[in-house]
């Protein structure tokens, strides 16, 4: 598994990330069989079907990630006052994730929002519905200073197979990065 954040510039992410992912898995970026799902979720076709990759961006940022026999997903959000985070808390995550919210001060608590939601949408993109699966039908909680996907809908597997890594690709960027072994992820429902 591997992630990489670089400035955009003016090129489209889907021409950056075959490109970045070409240098890895071999061939031109052109023949990388980069394909999209019913739902809009970028996927890797035969011969590489055994890949998985996601991608973010944030203004000019770009995060993309790749993996090899996971599915995995990403999200990144800049890091700025968001005056509406306790509202849209409770509004559409668990009261669990509220409740942890409310523990933070007002300075902390813009990134702690951005932080659970970063790791909230990383696992629903991993899924391949995004939100509209559901914000509240997966729940995290923070253990020794990380973030840890505690219970969820039988739809995204087993919770405890579930990995995050909480990224600051950039300064004032938060992201994260979910993976699940690909085997433990069921098939996504039509
Ligand atoms: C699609 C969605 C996951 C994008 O999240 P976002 O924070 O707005 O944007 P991000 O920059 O983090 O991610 C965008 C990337 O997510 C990926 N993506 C798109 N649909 C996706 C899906 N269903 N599952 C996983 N990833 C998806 C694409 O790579 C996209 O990049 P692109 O715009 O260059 O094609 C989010 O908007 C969402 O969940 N929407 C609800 C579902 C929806 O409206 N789907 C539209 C098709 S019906």
């Amino acid at each position: 598994m591997e992630w990489q954040w670089i400035q955009r510039g003016r090129a489209d992410a889907e021409s950056q990330v075959r490109r970045w992912l070409a240098g890895r898995l071999g061939g031109t970026p052109e023949a990388l069989p980069l394909q999209r799902d019913a739902h809009g979720r970028p996927r890797l076709g035969a011969p590489l079907a055994g890949y998985d990759l996601s991608w973010s961006h944030s203004g000019d940022g770009l995060l993309m990630a790749w993996a090899n026999g996971q599915r995995i997903g990403v999200d990144c959000e800049q890091l700025r006052p968001r005056p509406r985070a306790v509202e849209i808390a409770r509004r559409y995550f668990t009261d669990g994730e509220t409740a942890w919210l409310a523990t933070h001060s007002n300075e902390a608590r813009d990134a702690a929002f951005l932080r659970l939601w970063c790791a909230k949408e990383a696992v629903l993109k991993a899924h391949g519905r995004g939100l509209a699966f559901g914000l509240d039908r997966l729940e995290f909680a923070e253990r020794d200073g990380a973030l840890q996907l505690r219970s969820c809908n039988a739809a995204l597997g087993p919770a405890g197979a579930w990995t995050l890594r909480e990224l600051v690709p950039a300064s004032g960027v938060i992201a994260a990065l979910a993976s699940i072994d690909a085997a433990l992820l069921p098939a996504l429902a039509a």
